[in-house]
């Protein structure tokens, strides 16, 4: 697979002509290992609409389904749409997607059909990368904490489908390993956890305060997506954080996500 780095360290945008409707097998799992070295994959000017991308989507695993949409939506499909009556936007502020289900996602897959004449873009920030900027005392204290995650966040809640209460909370650890490259990621996101299971009330506001700092403010982790109509970006949300600029009102912006069932969290390292 031929393409260029966004950053020295994290995201890739594959080369020009690269088809993904054409991908043979061997060519999807090594997207999927790219993506989990990589955190993103870009790629421009695809041939593709909303039945070829849930068909694709099935090629990288189990998918989460939307049973909210319209009938000529396929169920697959998660539509993040924005337009004059928009107030906000799904996935605003730092999050990885849906992690308070007990098995959480990993790949997303988001298609582009129209976007603002400028503004829109995606902001990616690496996992890995957080931390392992963060000191060794640290890095220790965090391999052995848990966190809650509460499905606020969750596309199902906030499309009205489900209430709060119908939906998963779980506890997941907070460093968490990716079964494909046996590197170990933060995993506490702004979007879903609710607390640090192992310390009181003030310990958690404030260790979490201080690693979404650490995320937002660490921007020679992060990359920036611009999307163009037909861009497809994948990202795993094992290792990546994302958030979506709503800087564009009254203007239009619609995609559709599929997102990939991955694997309940674990640390492989527990000490
Ligand atoms: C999302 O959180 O999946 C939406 C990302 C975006 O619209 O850029």
């Amino acid at each position: 697979m031929k393409y260029t780095n966004i950053t020295p360290s994290f995201g890739v945008e594959l080369t020009a002509g690269t088809q993904l409707a054409e991908f043979t097998d061997d060519q999807v799992t090594a997207l999927k290992q790219l993506a989990a070295e990589r955190g993103i994959v870009v790629v421009r000017e695809q041939k593709m609409d909303m039945k070829g991308q849930a068909e694709f989507g099935h090629r990288l695993g189990a998918l989460m389904n939307a049973p909210v949409n319209k009938t000529d939506t396929p169920e697959e499909l998660i539509v993040i749409r924005a337009g004059p009556k928009s107030k906000a936007v799904a996935g605003q502020g730092w999050h990885s997607d849906v992690s308070s289900e007990a098995v959480t996602p990993g790949l997303s897959m988001l298609r582009m059909e129209v976007v603002p004449p400028s503004g829109g873009d995606t902001l990616f920030a690496d996992m890995y990368q957080a931390f392992e900027t963060l000191s060794p005392s640290m890095q220790t204290f965090l391999r052995q904490l848990h966190a809650l995650h509460e499905p606020r966040g969750h596309y199902l809640y906030q499309s009205g489908a489900k209430k709060l209460e119908e939906l998963p909370s779980t506890v997941h650890p907070v460093v968490r390993t990716h079964p494909l490259t046996g590197r170990n990621a933060l995993y506490v996101n702004a979007g879903f956890v609710a607390k640090i299971v192992e310390l009181n009330s003030r310990e958690s506001e404030t260790l979490l305060a201080m690693l979404y700092d650490h995320v937002a403010y660490s921007v020679s982790i992060q990359c920036r997506v611009q999307w163009a109509p037909n861009t497809v970006v994948f990202w795993d949300n094992r290792v990546v954080q994302h958030h979506a600029a709503f800087d564009y009102h009254p203007e239009v912006r619609l995609g559709f996500r599929v997102t990939v069932v991955g694997e309940a969290p674990c640390l492989a390292d527990v000490n």
